[in-house]
């Protein structure tokens, strides 16, 4: 017989089926063995009775065995999934020795069986959610006429700040991992106009926080002759799509997840708000008695404040200049703020994107460089991009895995991608 996945199993009903897949759960009584089978598409009880053929085989098998199983599928209300096979057939792939993961076990013991526990049902969906989510990322840049690009992962700059730097020892020079693709991406707008990439950034980051990552998942978009709104708008439009893919597509997920789905609908429906960074600083002040003066950045505490205030994701716009980097533009209209905006998700899950119009005076730009302490030499080739054919242009980059927190509902980012790496985490 051909094997099938256990939910095209479930659909059939009755009739004889075959299954192959991994022992979920097991219980032995003197006369049956329940085993619940998994596979990547659900769960399933079957049964062995004490007339098998295999029924020593059946008491034997321990959790996460591998197993292929044949027989006969049938309605149960009180299995797992409502349905269960009487087995014919049980054929032993491997007898896994005792897993070592049991109920109620610390989130670290977890994390150094990582390989183990992305079994579970739990990162399971959240993998299958990611997967929707960078489908979906990809479709969103391509139906927008946006070419994939590629910036290199090794550079010789910072862009985001000299303190979130890994060094690479590149053959006795210092060089770093790159912390955004967009220095090289301001460079590619000139032959292909409209581009995007996922990627990997790499973020030295000290802090133990539960949105931060060392290693995430960045989509990047930059454009030529965006203006500072349409970067606002091209933003909106993809977190509306990624959202409206997972609520098509990974309802079974959300349900194991018990993420309430409704939480999510809001920001397929509204328009985002768009407020300034001086309206953010009177609401807080308003609604939450917090005193921010002007020229301090919004830390997690503002923002999470702020977003209680909003189901969907709300857009802070024109931050003060000294607390953004080097590459905004300049406000025409006041020189102390830049064209530069922050996606803050709801429910407290933190800046979900960070974009700009890109400043196009070469002298702004090599003034900026000076005050942060770098050698603008170094930037010759970025510099060149604001001599040779400039054109109005801006881009954003969104952290993937931020928004698979919030989608998911999850405690910790963490936990939105298979391997995660922190400070204190680097295996497996
Ligand atoms: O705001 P950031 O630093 O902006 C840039 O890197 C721009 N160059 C992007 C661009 O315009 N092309 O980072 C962008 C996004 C943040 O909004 C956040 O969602 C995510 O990247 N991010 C992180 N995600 C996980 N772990 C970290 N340590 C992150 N740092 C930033
Ligand atoms: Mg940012």
């Amino acid at each position: 017989m051909d094997f099938i996945h256990i939910s095209d199993a479930i659909q059939r009903k009755k009739g004889k089926v075959a299954i192959r897949g991994w022992i979920y759960r097991e219980r032995k009584l003197k006369d049956k063995v329940f085993l619940v089978i998994r596979d990547s598409t659900n769960i399933i009880q079957c049964i062995v009775d004490d007339k098998n053929k295999s029924w020593n085989d059946a008491n034997k098998l321990l959790i996460e065995s591998s197993v292929e199983i044949e027989g006969d599928i049938f309605e149960d209300k009180r299995a797992p999934t409502g349905y269960e096979i009487k087995v014919d057939k049980l054929n032993v792939i491997q007898f896994a020795e005792k897993y070592p993961i049991t109920e109620d076990q610390s989130p670290e013991f977890l994390l150094d069986k990582r390989h183990l526990w992305i079994r579970s049902r739990k990162l399971t969906a959240v993998l299958k959610i990611r997967s929707t989510v960078f489908g979906a990322i990809h479709e969103y840049f391509r139906n927008n006429g946006f070419y994939e690009y590629h910036s290199p992962i090794i550079q010789s700059t910072q862009t985001e700040g000299g303190s979130t730097l890994f060094e690479v020892n590149y053959f006795g020079k210092k060089l770093y991992l790159t912390q955004t693709w967009q220095l090289h991406a301001e460079a590619g707008i000139f032959a292909l106009e409209k581009i995007y990439t996922i990627a990997p950034s790499f973020r030295a980051e000290k802090s133990k926080t539960s949105r931060h990552l060392t290693e995430y998942w960045h989509a990047e978009m930059e454009g030529a002759w965006l203006s500072f709104d349409d970067v606002q708008d091209i933003g909106e439009g993809l977190i509306k799509y990624v959202v409206k893919s997972v609520l098509e597509k990974n309802q079974e997920e959300f349900k194991v997840l018990k993420r309430d789905t409704k939480k999510l609908e809001a920001t397929l429906k509204k328009n985002f708000p768009r407020i300034t960074y001086s309206d953010a600083l009177k609401i807080l002040n308003d609604k939450f008695k917090m005193k921010i003066e002007f020229g301090k950045d919004l830390r997690t505490i503002e923002e999470d404040k702020l977003s209680s205030l909003y189901d969907t994701p709300v857009i802070v716009t024109r931050y003060p200049k000294v607390v953004k980097a080097f590459y905004m533009k300049e406000d025409p209209k006041n020189k102390d703020v830049v064209l530069g905006c922050d996606f803050i998700a709801p429910e407290g899950y933190g800046e979900i994107i960070g974009g700009s119009e890109r400043e196009s005076d070469p002298k702004k730009i090599i003034a900026r460089l000076k005050e942060i302490g770098e050698n603008p030499s170094n930037y010759d080739f970025y510099i060149d991009t604001r001599i040779y054919g400039s054109v109005p242009h801006g881009g954003f980059g969104c952290g993937v895995e931020r928004v698979i927190s919030w989608i998911c509902g999850l405690e910790n980012i963490k936990d939105a991608i298979a391997f995660p790496r922190t400070m204190l985490r680097y295996k497996p």
